[in-house]
């Protein structure tokens, strides 16, 4: 009976965790909880995972204080696990017009997208189409990559009718981490989010690209920019909201970027742009200055990358699945959770947990937690306990509310780097799935910025900025057009 209702309360609590946007520490309360009663060795356990998962405002105050080292380090050119790359752009004017091909390739997306700029700030999107980027493309010859993109333009402008003879001008949003070497070029550094098809990074994507598509016979696509889903984003987004100086994706991968004086990008060696900014993409999935947990080294050792992206590993939906799988799993070899012999090999899969059904657990608001009940027996348990799935469910928000914090003390740190003194409204414009999908995600980094910065965080403000990556990238594509006239 007592363990019945700890666990009631403790449901109660993880309920509360996530609707509540005051600030709620979950070390904090959650341990007043246990060590209030006896505890076993099963509660102990838990307990410490919650403390693993844990991100307490001393650890945010150190990650900002880590963020600007490595911000520093990265601008002036130096080893930085932020590599802090000049985007050779700077938000838009809100003049631009034209009509072009918007090609973003995000994660295992595609989207191809006719955008028209009316020169006031309207924008018409004549058509758009997605593609899949099935597994085989992400992990084969890079030039079956480029063919296969090369083939999605090509039945995109057949579907658009869009002609074979003029000039079109692309604008290319390539999701990934590269070395920009100006406005339309720029080498892969490094693949991430499960893409490794070969002989791709060093090369310059761009020149990739045309040539996959002479080979498919069209020849009359320039394109015109080559653009960081960030910093699509972040254009997009001011184009709305002149306040908006930060572009941040919370999807399949994590990154951000950010309006930086060009004074203060020491490395830089170009001309000093009209606007005297310059959008930085930061690339901060790198950042390594951080501290994981058992369960983050077994994932890391999983993926196709070990030791990369470890900040994008803690926080983007690729990953916090396959975190949430081994804590399931070592809980039921440990006889915490799902006490039944059918349990023993639920959750054996790798990466058979998608950060979506963290969603789903979350979004289960029933008494008797009927929809993770539906989900576990589609998973092979065809009976289970509720004492389980409550736990469940809190286990999936302690990771999930990690993820939050850490962006949140990300977003923080770039914001204090460009305002010390939080002085002046600052629009955040995040695209992705996993700041869209996951209730109150929002809101969990808001009682972050609510933490740090008392009344003063309001002058941080989250603002969706759906597909903003792409029509970014066009308004881009069209500076470039009309500065070549
Ligand atoms: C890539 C970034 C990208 C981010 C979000 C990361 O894996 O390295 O370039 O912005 O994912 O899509």
């Amino acid at each position: 009976m007592k363990k019945i209702l700890i666990l009631l309360l403790l449901f109660l609590l993880s309920a509360d965790l996530l609707a509540n946007n005051s600030q709620v520490e979950p070390r904090g309360s959650n341990y007043d909880l246990y060590s209030s009663r006896s505890s076993t060795a099963d509660e102990d356990f838990i307990r410490y995972i919650e403390k693993n998962f844990a991100v307490t405002p001393d650890d945010i105050r150190e990650i900002i204080a880590n963020f600007h080292s490595e911000m520093r380090k990265g601008l002036s050119g130096q080893e930085s696990s932020l590599q802090m790359i000049p985007s050779f752009t700077d938000v838009a004017i809100g003049k631009e017009t034209g009509k072009f091909i918007a090609l973003d390739l995000g994660g295992t997306n595609l989207r191809v997208l006719a955008v028209d700029l009316d020169g006031a700030k309207g924008i018409e999107i004549s058509g758009v189409n997605r593609y899949v980027i099935e597994k085989k493309y992400m992990e084969g010859t890079g030039e079956e990559l480029f063919n296969y993109i090369a083939e999605c333009i090509d039945n995109f402008m057949k579907s658009n009718n869009i002609s074979y003879e003029k000039k079109v001008d692309l604008a290319f949003t390539f999701s990934f981490a590269v070395d920009q070497t100006s406005i339309d070029s720029g080498k892969l550094i490094s693949w991430s989010k499960g893409f490794e098809a070969s002989g791709v990074e060093g090369k310059d994507v761009v020149a990739l690209l045309n040539e996959a598509l002479r080979r498919k016979g069209i020849k009359n696509i320039k394109v015109a920019a080559l653009v960081n889903d960030t910093v699509g984003t972040l254009v997009a987004k001011s184009y709305e909201e002149q306040a908006c100086d930060l572009g941040v994706i919370l999807g399949t991968g994590t990154n951000a970027c950010y309006r930086e004086k060009i004074n203060n990008i020491k490395k830089w060696k170009g001309l000093a742009p009209k606007s005297s900014n310059m959008i930085i993409n930061m690339e901060w999935g790198d950042f390594d200055k951080i501290s994981v947990t058992y369960y983050d080294r077994e994932m890391d050792a999983g993926t196709i990358n070990p030791k990369e992206h470890k900040f994008e590993k803690m926080i983007s939906g690729m990953y916090l699945g396959e975190i949430f799988r081994l804590v399931l799993r070592d809980l039921i070899k440990r006889d915490i959770i799902f006490k039944d012999e059918n349990a023993v090999n639920l959750f054996d899969k790798q990466w058979s947990l998608k950060s979506e059904f963290m969603s789903l657990a979350a979004n289960d608001k029933s008494s008797n937690l009927g929809a993770i009940e539906v989900f576990l027996s589609e998973q092979g348990l065809k009976k289970s306990d509720l004492q389980s799935r409550i736990l469940f469910k809190y286990i999936s928000s302690l990771i999930a509310r990690r993820s939050a914090r850490l962006s949140a003390a990300a977003v923080s740190a770039v914001i204090l780097w460009m305002d010390p003194e939080l002085e002046r409204k600052h629009i955040v414009g995040i695209d992705g799935a996993v700041y869209e999908r996951y209730p109150d995600y929002k809101g969990i980094m808001e009682s972050v910025f609510n933490e740090l910065f008392g009344d003063k965080s309001k002058n941080i403000v989250c603002d969706y900025a759906k597909d903003g990556s792409g029509i970014g990238a066009a308004i881009i594509a069209a500076v470039v057009a009309s500065e070549e006239g």
